[in-house]
């Protein structure tokens, strides 16, 4: 298995471009399976989840060609063959029930696997449930799999979600487009990618108002037809690379960025000592003096602090100044990273969901094991940082969610390389 050498070795100066984001993206493909007509994304980002989606979407008879070097994604359904999402595709990645909402909207029946345990908590899909039997869907659960159907076809109405789940969200959204009447979507996630989502459901002849906001209305049509949309900046890669010139020092041009999708992220870098300016290019940051302060960070949902930069704020937070208590309200188990930190010389404590961190002036390098994608980017974050070398093993976590980690981090003067494994 390959790893990835990290030796530390002072500030980083330079532009990193921004790839479009992976959340997105993998709503964005299933949203293929509404229509027969094609649906093409641009500023895809090269990531194995999206392999993994491809994958999915072929074994259910949708045709999927990658362009230009995987940038494009062109998608048909015209001829779909099965409505089933099998467990060997979709226990490898949990946005695979994505494919549920869709195929029951489109066809009036769908078998999707649960997706199982996940790394960082127990994920379980009853908001989707819940939010596809308020539209009329029949679900049973046998064998580790959802038998979804609707006989009579889906019907819109009012639904309250008891959380904002981001994908349950999407699933009754995409389910909401071909459903007869108007569905009202309370307590909706609004997170970017959504807004994305109904951008791209709109161009395909949607009718969808209220995204960003917690109450989304959308008004089903017979049919959707066939669009060409770019995926919208990938906000957590933009906020992982943020954390670099604050980390190491120096002056780093986010190339995409957007204030708009990291507003409460950059707050808190503010708060910490680091300025974050919009160019017309993209986001602008540096620390504005020398060591960075510490700050409490809570995650939440959108425009909360997200949960998949705690990881990277985690290793920034192990250098500061002072003591800062990072609470994840998101996630129940998403701590890994933590153990793997107090092996740099890091001073954590963790209880339960709350993690105390006391700055130390300098982290060391050590060898330590990536427990999951977000994990995994905190560690090299770390290693740039610290003293000496870092090895990062398991670095299949970070191929899912970084394309050109390596590229990327020494165009800004990173020393960083990929080690093959046997
Ligand atoms: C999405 C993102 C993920 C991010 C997360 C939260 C994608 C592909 N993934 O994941 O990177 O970390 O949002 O911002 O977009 N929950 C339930 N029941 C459900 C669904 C969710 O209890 O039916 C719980 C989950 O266990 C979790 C919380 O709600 O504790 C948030 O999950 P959700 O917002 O659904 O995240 P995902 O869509 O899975």
């Amino acid at each position: 298995m390959d790893s990835i050498l990290v030796t530390g070795n002072g500030p980083v100066n330079g532009q990193i471009p921004i790839a479009g984001a992976k959340n997105a993206c993998l709503t964005l493909m299933p949203a293929t399976l509404l229509s027969e007509e094609p649906l093409t994304l641009t500023n895809a980002p090269r990531l194995s989840d999206i392999k993994t989606m491809t994958a999915l979407l072929q074994s259910l008879g949708a045709e999927v060609s990658s362009l230009q070097d995987g940038q494009v994604q062109a998608m048909s359904s015209h001829d779909l063959t099965s409505q089933t999402a099998d467990y060997e595709i979709v226990r490898k990645m949990r946005a695979s029930n994505l494919v549920l909402g869709p195929l029951l909207a489109r066809f009036g029946h769908a078998v999707v696997s649960l997706p199982g345990g996940c790394a960082i908590g127990a994920r379980p899909m009853d908001l989707h449930v819940e939010g596809l039997e308020a539209l009329g869907a029949e679900i049973e659960l046998k064998d580790g799999y959802l038998y979804a159907k609707a006989p009579g076809g889906l019907k819109g109405a009012v639904h309250e979600m008891r959380f904002a789940s981001v994908g349950a969200t999407e699933n009754i959204v995409m389910a909401a487009t071909l459903a007869k009447g108007t569905t009202v979507l309370k307590n909706a996630a609004r997170e970017p990618e959504i807004v994305d989502l109904v951008e791209c459901l709109r161009k395909m002849g949607a009718q969808i108002a209220g995204e960003g906001t917690s109450t989304i209305e959308i008004q089903g049509v017979d049919r959707l037809h066939g669009a060409t949309h770019q995926v919208v900046t990938d906000r957590i890669e933009l906020g992982t690379y943020m954390l670099a010139p604050a980390i190491c020092g120096g002056e780093v041009e986010l190339l995409g960025g957007r204030m708009r999708l990291v507003e409460s992220f950059a707050a808190k870098l503010d708060a910490a000592g680091v300025s974050v300016t919009e160019t017309d290019k993209g986001l602008k940051v540096a620390r504005k003096n020398g060591r960075v302060s510490a700050v409490d960070v809570v995650t939440e949902p959108f425009p909360g602090f997200p949960t998949d930069l705690q990881a990277q704020m985690m290793a920034l937070m192990c250098t500061a100044e002072g003591t800062s208590v990072l609470e994840e309200r998101i996630f129940e188990n998403r701590f890994m990273h933590a153990p793997e930190l107090v092996r740099m010389g890091a001073n954590i404590e963790v209880h339960g969901g709350t993690a105390t961190v006391t700055g130390v002036e300098r982290l060391k390098g050590a060898p330590v094991m990536a427990t999951d994608l977000r994990a995994s980017v905190s560690l090299i974050l770390a290693g740039l940082a610290a003293e000496g070398e870092t090895t990062v093993s398991r670095v299949y976590h970070l191929d899912r969610g970084y394309e050109h980690v390596v590229r990327k981090l020494e165009g800004v003067g990173a020393k960083i390389e990929r080690i093959k494994g046997q």
